[in-house]
């Protein structure tokens, strides 16, 4: 697909853009002109992601390593980005973390694991970033998903962390929106390939089960959210904000039904063997 946006002069940073539909956002933007920065846990990730970005024709690249979960480091992150590219047009916040578990059969800190990474991580990426961001006509966009508002079986670490974040979004969207600061959320569907389509659809039985679920009969693609993210960065979005945009194949109109139901019925099998 030609792309039809021009980003160029503009600052983009992308806060757990080193794999996957992140990664593939961070891409689109370098393609598309910006300056673009990213970060995540891994140095290696960071400095494979940047070269990519440079191949691609980002007018400059930079990467850093920090956990979400450190706030002073997030905000020494910003800090750098700031010193070498100025104010953030653009900032994209995805770090995640997910693993199927039964609440019963999950540790208080593992449910924690998945608060402290995607929704602490969130609120610390939007606080440290918020002194640099252009004021007016920033866009932030949060990388959601489908379980902030479906229940699935094994998901309720993440439900309750990605619900969260939809909230921190309608609600700084209040807070900041008379400095002329745009934040939606957008909620991928399953994006094929990816480590999150991995874990939830841990095999093939349970991989055509959820494909044959999504009303537009396939899973997504990578590029299918960042056209989104590009939209919403954009000032064709200069009156959108406050909004969660589902890019789910309808997955949303039809619910968790049977993918919970396959999820749910595995986990509970595996945690009956495992009891004896
Ligand atoms: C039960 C588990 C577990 C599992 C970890 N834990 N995996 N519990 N079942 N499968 C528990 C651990 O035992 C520990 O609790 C606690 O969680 C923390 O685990 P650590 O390994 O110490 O955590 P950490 O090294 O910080 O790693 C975080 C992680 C890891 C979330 C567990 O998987 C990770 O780094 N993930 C990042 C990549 C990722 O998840 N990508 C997918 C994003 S997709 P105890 O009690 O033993 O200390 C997504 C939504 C997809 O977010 C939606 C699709 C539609
Ligand atoms: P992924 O490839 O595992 O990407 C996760 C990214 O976040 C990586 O760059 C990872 O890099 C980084 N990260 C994880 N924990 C971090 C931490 N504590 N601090 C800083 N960075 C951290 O996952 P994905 O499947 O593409 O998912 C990306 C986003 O889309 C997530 O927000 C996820 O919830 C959402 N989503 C995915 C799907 C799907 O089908 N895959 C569906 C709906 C929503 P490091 O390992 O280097 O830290």
């Amino acid at each position: 697909m030609a792309t039809t946006f021009d980003f160029n002069n503009k600052t983009v940073a992308v806060i757990g853009g080193t794999s996957g539909i992140n990664r593939g956002i961070a891409e689109r933007f370098a393609a598309a002109g910006a300056q673009v920065a990213v970060a995540s846990r891994s140095q290696d990730k960071v400095d494979d992601t940047v070269a990519s970005l440079k191949a691609r024709g980002a007018a400059a690249a930079l990467g850093i390593a920090f956990d979400v979960r450190d706030p002073e480091a997030v905000a020494e992150g910003f800090a750098k980005i700031h010193e070498s590219f100025g104010d953030l047009d653009i900032l994209v916040s995805g770090a995640a973390g997910n693993f199927p578990a039964l609440a019963a059969d999950m540790s208080v800190n593992a449910f924690k694991t998945v608060i402290d990474i995607d929704l602490m991580g969130t609120i610390h990426v939007m606080k440290a970033a918020y002194p640099y961001l252009t004021r007016p006509g920033a866009s932030i966009i949060s990388i959601s998903a489908p379980q902030s508002y479906l229940p699935y079986e094994g998901q309720s670490h993440v439900c309750a962390a990605k619900a969260g974040v939809d909230q921190i979004t309608r609600t700084l969207s209040l807070e900041w929106g008379l400095e002329g600061i745009r934040i939606n959320s957008v909620v991928p569907g399953f994006i094929d390939g990816t480590e999150g389509a991995k874990r939830l659809a841990p095999s093939p039985e349970v991989l055509k089960g959820l494909t044959r679920s999504i009303p537009l009969g396939r899973l997504g693609d990578c590029d299918d959210v960042a056209n989104a993210c590009l939209f919403l960065g954009s000032d064709m979005a200069s009156y959108i904000s406050g909004t969660v945009l589902a890019v789910d194949g309808a997955l949303y109109q039809r619910g968790s039904g049977s993918t919970g139901e396959m999820m749910g019925h595995m986990l509970r099998a595996a945690s009956a063997q495992k009891k004896g």
